[in-house]
């Protein structure tokens, strides 16, 4: 009885799993997913969403910045991706005049759009498995070390020497690409990866942070959900369409496909698929390494709780400051919230054990014979002797990096240094010196002295509370455990050239080794000390758990090799797919799989700064003033949720029906399965999407841009 039980409970996990757990990787499709794609009822052939030679849907999709995604709308490079992804950019191009982030923005010429200095846009152009050249360059490698005692450190050599010879000779082959070898599955598989990097990107436009942004950090990781999640740019390019540096003469990118936009909206159960850029998983990771993530996430929990309070306060205080610190907090905040909601979901869905109870069964298995016992045996105690080794000074250094590396002026100094070194190996000493003041300079934009003298004050004291003694800071002058921090740093602020524009440019025609009286330049130093000591046990441990982790990945797909497989996120581009749908948060609730405008209405709280609705937008409700985005029942669609499985890096990913055409923009995951990198829950795990209908609505009745839809191609039905 028992044995059938288990098998029928593990039948159930996996028919569940495979309709919507996974990030698959898009040359596989064909392989591992487009049959039960169909099934749910996707229209579209493998082949129409990848391939290498003609367009297809995957020339679409972007990396937008390096950590979010984006997708072209019009052939004229159009792109849209999230508010939180543009955040960062439209806060850079904001002053407290021309306040982007707060007003909202719309360039109603290609004149209007602002270049985005430093914003990226990168296409894929193809990924191949490079495993048996990867393979077989690192065994000819291996050789030639043969002397070497350290295999760990000399595998990763050889490893290395091996993707550069592959790489340099792809690059021959692919003028203007960019080419990476990638590895994945823990160092199983490797794939070469031709990328092509758009550098002039630019600003259309964006709603108020009231709407791109409803909701703020309450609502943050949450559903029900009512946020506007959406910005644009656009992608300029040289005459051949190739990438260039910002040019007045550039023109806009002509994409080789740009995604159709359907309006009729989703239904419960309706297919959807999600294309984009997923950061990091730990999928394939053992129940220590987990529980040693949850300790450094308790660590830079307490830090940010105490740092946000500081920042908050001054923001409060100031609409100047609220715009100079908009970007850090949110991003802050994200992280610090999310991880709070990981270690919820840890404790109540038990994932650590699950883990546990995981690798039992790996274990058994492995000992079912004396091959997989040789191959994979020795895995998990090598992962857990590494973990081990780390463990203390991973802790030690999450305590530092959380406080005192947060420390404005010694953020300054390390970028002077940056930025000194990285111009230095071109220009004469007195141009890197300029250089690198000019960099100091463009990070003060948001700055403010007052507010950073508080947060290194409480920087400083959180490091004596929380590191251990013997990793207290040295060479400050006085006794780290007894010091008066705020007469140090209210010293250090008066003295230090690194705390204020006028004071910075006197280091004109300095190099950073000039500055070694400076009192930033030793808080720096003595941080740099610990943290360099601090590294040596993790980089120790390394090797260890590489070769441990590479091992448990080889025997788990071994073990698993008759279901589909996907690796572990790594900011490639993969593809996710599933259905809309409801869920049940707890007993005795359901939410609907949709939300609409009326929601929007009932969070207003005039008196809360995350929960305003601007006057134009009550107006467009009161008077139904809809256009063609409302739906069937007359309401305006604002977000809807599915069981596409994402993270961190998808945000902005387009949300695609059957047909491939676009419904709605991913932007965040919700509270109930926060553990969803670890492990993913059919039963609640959603991805929360801005409704497509929603975005337009914006752009054209309340931004007054409805120009920009002639650029895209709309259908109805
Ligand atoms: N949780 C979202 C993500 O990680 C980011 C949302 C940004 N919004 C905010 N209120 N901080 O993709």
């Amino acid at each position: 009885m028992k044995k059938i039980l288990a098998i029928a409970a593990a039948l159930a996990l996996s028919l569940s799993a495979m309709a919507d757990e996974g990030m698959w990787m898009l040359p596989l499709l064909q392989k591992m997913n487009i049959k039960a794609m169909k099934d749910l009822g996707c229209q579209l052939s493998a082949s129409d969403i990848y391939k290498i030679n003609g367009s297809s849907l995957k020339d679409a999709v972007v990396h937008f910045g390096g950590g979010c995604t984006g997708e072209l709308i019009s052939k004229e490079g159009l792109l849209v991706t999230n508010h939180h992804c543009g955040y960062g950019s439209i806060q850079m191009l904001s002053t407290p005049k021309a306040n982007y982030l707060e007003d909202g923005f719309w360039a109603m010429t290609r004149e209007q759009e602002i270049p985005v200095p430093g914003l990226t846009v990168t296409f894929l152009e193809s990924m191949t498995d490079a495993t048996p050249a990867m393979t077989k360059a690192y065994e000819k490698a291996i050789k030639d070390y043969k002397n070497s005692d350290n295999i760990g450190e000399l595998a990763e050599k050889a490893r290395q020497e091996a993707a550069k010879q592959l790489r340099d000779k792809i690059a021959q082959d692919n003028p203007g690409c960019e080419v990476d070898i990638v590895n994945f599955y823990n160092q199983n598989v490797a794939y070469i990866i031709v990328t092509k990097v758009y550098k002039d990107v630019r600003f259309v436009g964006a709603p108020p942070a009231s709407l791109g942004k409803f909701g703020g950090e309450t609502d943050n990781w949450m559903w029900p959900r009512h946020t506007c999640d959406f910005s644009m740019f656009r992608v300029y390019a040289d005459k051949k369409n190739n990438p260039a540096e910002y040019s007045p003469l550039n023109v806009p990118y002509k994409a080789k496909t740009a995604l159709k936009i359907n309006l009729s909206g989703v239904s419960n159960r309706d297919f959807t698929m999600v294309m984009g850029y997923p950061g990091r998983t730990q999928r394939f990771q053992t129940a220590d390494q987990l529980e040693a993530m949850m300790e450094q996430y308790g660590i830079a929990v307490k830090a940010r709780t105490v740092r946000q309070a500081v920042m908050k306060e001054g923001m409060e205080s100031d609409p100047a400051i609220r715009l100079q610190y908009a970007s850090k907090y949110a991003s802050s905040s994200n992280g610090w919230k999310k991880w709070q909601g990981e270690q919820l979901a840890f404790k109540k869905l038990g994932i650590i054990p699950r883990e546990r109870q995981k690798e039992a069964e790996f274990t058994a298995w492995v000992g079912q014979d004396a091959r997989r016992q040789a191959k994979y045996g020795k895995a998990l105690s090598q992962i857990s002797e590494g973990v081990k080794g780390q463990r203390q000074a991973y802790a030690d250094l999450y305590t530092l990096v959380e406080s005192v590396s947060r420390i404005a002026p010694v953020g300054f100094v390390s970028t002077f240094g940056q930025a000194y070194s990285e111009a230095a190996s071109g220009a004469d000493s007195l141009k890197a010196s300029e250089k690198a003041v000019e960099a100091v300079l463009a990070q003060m934009k948001d700055y403010n002295e007052p507010l950073e003298k508080k947060i290194a004050v409480a920087m400083l004291q959180f490091y004596r509370d929380n590191a251990r003694p013997e990793v207290y800071l040295e060479g400050l002058g006085e006794d780290f455990a007894t010091m008066d921090f705020k007469a140090y740093v209210d010293k250090l602020f008066a003295e230090s050239a690194f705390t204020s524009p006028e004071k910075v440019k006197t280091l004109l025609g300095k190099r950073p080794g000039d500055c070694s009286d400076d009192p930033a330049m030793k808080l720096a130093e003595a941080m740099a000390a610990r943290w360099s000591e601090l590294s040596a046990p993790i980089r120790a441990s390394r090797p260890l758990i590489a070769e441990g982790s590479k091992a448990f990945t080889a025997g788990l797909m071994e073990w698993k090799k008759d279901e589909p497989s996907y690796p572990d996120a790594n900011s490639t581009m993969r593809l996710t797919y599933g259905q809309v749908m409801s869920y049940s948060p707890k007993d005795g609730v359901i939410y609907k799989h949709y939300t609409t405008l009326k929601g929007v209405m009932e969070k207003e709280d005039p008196s809360n700064y995350e929960f305003r609705v601007p006057a134009l937008l009550k107006g467009l409700y009161d008077n139904k003033i809809f256009g063609q985005y409302a739906d069937a029942d007359g309401n305006i669609p604002t977000c809807f949720i599915t069981n596409n499985d994402i993270t961190g890096g998808n945000s902005g990913s387009p949300v695609l029906n059957a047909k491939g055409e676009l419904v709605g923009l991913a932007f965040d995951g919700n509270w109930e399965s926060m553990s969803s990198d670890v492990m993913f829950e059919p039963d609640l795990q959603r991805c929360i999407c801005v409704d497509i209908r929603y975005v337009l609505f914006i752009v054209d009745k309340f931004g007054g841009a409805g120009h920009l839809l002639n650029e895209m191609t709309i259908v109805k039905k």
